[in-house]
This record gives C-alpha cells, structure tokens and sequence, in this order.
C-alpha cells in the first residue's frame, strides 16, 4: 500500500470515493487489461479487505467471473468461525471454472468454511421460476440472501454479459432498447443506473445487497468504464471498490 501512497494512487482513489460517495476505493496500478498479473494484484487486495470483515457466522453471498474468481488464492482461515459462502445466483451453463456455484466452494476451501450452491438454468420460463419459489432449497438460499453480511461481486458490461449469457436476439434487443450499461448480480442498469432488465433466475436481490453490512465489488479495465460509471450511481454506499489505475484514470477524466 504504501507503493501506491508514493505512485498517486491513493489521491486517484480518494476522488473516485468521495464521487461515487463509497465507503473505500482502492486503486492497483497498470492496466487489466494489457496484463494478467493486475488480476493477482486486484485478487489480493479484495481478499485483505474481506478477511478484515470476517465474523463468526459470517454469511457471505458471492457471484462469479473473472474479477471475484481472483480473491481464491489469497483467502485463508480466520479466526472466525462458522463462515458460510453462497451462492449468490443459479450457475450459468457455459463458463464453470468462473460460476458463482464453482467460487464458493474454492473460497470455502480455502477458509475451511461452508458453502451453498444452487443448480438451476441461467434463463427461466416464468412457469418454471414460479414453481422453483416453492422449492425447498430455493428458499433456503432465499433465506440465506436474506441475512447476507457481506457480498462480494463484479461488475460487467451489459454487452459482454449478454454475450456471456447467450442472452436470446429479443432479449438482446430488448437490452438495447432500455439502454442497458451495466450488469451486477443478475440485474442490469442504465447510464442513469437505473434497473431496466433482470434475468429470470433465483438470485440475491437489489434491495438485500443494499442490506448488506458490507458489500465488495471489483472490476477493472478500461471496457468496464462505462458500466462502472453507470453502476456505481447506485451502488451501496458501504461498497469497497478494487479497480485498476487505468479505469480509475479513465473515470476520474470522465468526471
Ligand atoms: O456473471 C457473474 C458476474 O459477476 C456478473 O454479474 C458480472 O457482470 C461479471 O460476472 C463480471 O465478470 P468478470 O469479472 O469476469 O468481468
């Protein structure tokens, strides 16, 4: 930390805090995406500011990709105990290694703690999401999302998401139309970060991330400037940020 004090860092952090009016913000140097090691560097910082959150009986709901993937190598036992890792929607077909379901059981491991996955299609019929409301083990991660202390998530590009999701050519089209920048959680928002679409999956709502006492969002690189622009006009003000120089840079210009 005290390389970044001396690089800048810290001043490019603080005015993206007091901007987006966040609890904390932390800036890597480089750029994601010129280089992979920036991941480790995100990963790392991400990891410290959970593990400095941790509680016994902490619950800890958790979504996948790349970005949040990155905190598995640096997690490790805490002095808490009884720390359950969920996750924070139904998988997504394509794409295991980086699905919520795959993470918490790796975050798990690490700590030695608990996890709870839930198996179910990206994309649900509205008959289908009905019935699944009733299910047992959907209530119980209902449940779960309900008490959720701390959520760690990333936060994508309504576009590469869409993609990512194998999102139909009318839901696509329907994105489009609503103007959709960002995605997190399942759920995406506009450039005014407003919620304009959210894929029919049983997943952690909105209102209980904002419920959160502490929520971890990390994404950097410079495609995902438009989307953390968009994203963070409604982000939980208890959010700790973890992002990259170059997207932290690009953002600050913007301002
Ligand atoms: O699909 C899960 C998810 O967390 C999305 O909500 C988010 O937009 C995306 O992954 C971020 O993925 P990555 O960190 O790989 O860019």
């Amino acid at each position: 930390t005290l390389v970044y004090e001396w690089s800048g860092l810290t001043q490019l952090a603080k005015l993206l805090e007091n901007h987006f009016g966040l609890q904390h913000v932390i800036v890597v140097p480089g750029d994601y995406n010129e280089d992979d090691t920036i991941l480790t560097l995100l990963g790392k910082e991400a990891a410290q500011q959970f593990m400095s959150t941790s509680v016994d009986g902490q619950i800890v709901a958790v979504t996948g990709g790349k970005s949040v993937a990155s905190l598995a190598q640096f997690l490790h036992p805490a002095d808490s105990h009884n720390i359950t890792f969920v996750a924070a929607r139904g998988g997504i077909g394509h794409e295991m290694q980086m699905q919520a379901n795959t993470l918490v059981s790796a975050f798990a491991m690490q700590m030695d703690a608990q996890y709870r996955t839930l198996f179910l299609p990206e994309h649900l019929s509205e008959q289908a999401y009905q019935a699944m409301l009733a299910e047992p083990m959907v209530t119980e991660m209902m449940n779960y999302y309900d008490h959720a202390d701390c959520v760690i998530h990333g936060i994508g590009s309504a576009e590469e998401m869409a993609v990512r999701r194998n999102s139909s050519p009318e839901d696509l089209r329907i994105l489009e139309e609503k103007g959709a920048v960002s995605e997190a959680f399942g759920y995406y928002f506009n450039a005014e970060g407003e919620i304009v679409h959210r894929i029919r999956t049983i997943g952690i709502q909105f209102e209980q991330v904002q419920r959160s006492k502490d929520v971890i969002a990390v994404a950097a690189g410079k495609q995902k400037v438009k989307a953390m622009l968009s994203y963070f006009k409604v982000a939980p003000k208890q959010t700790i940020f973890i992002t990259d120089e170059v997207a932290a840079k690009a953002i600050a210009e913007s301002l």
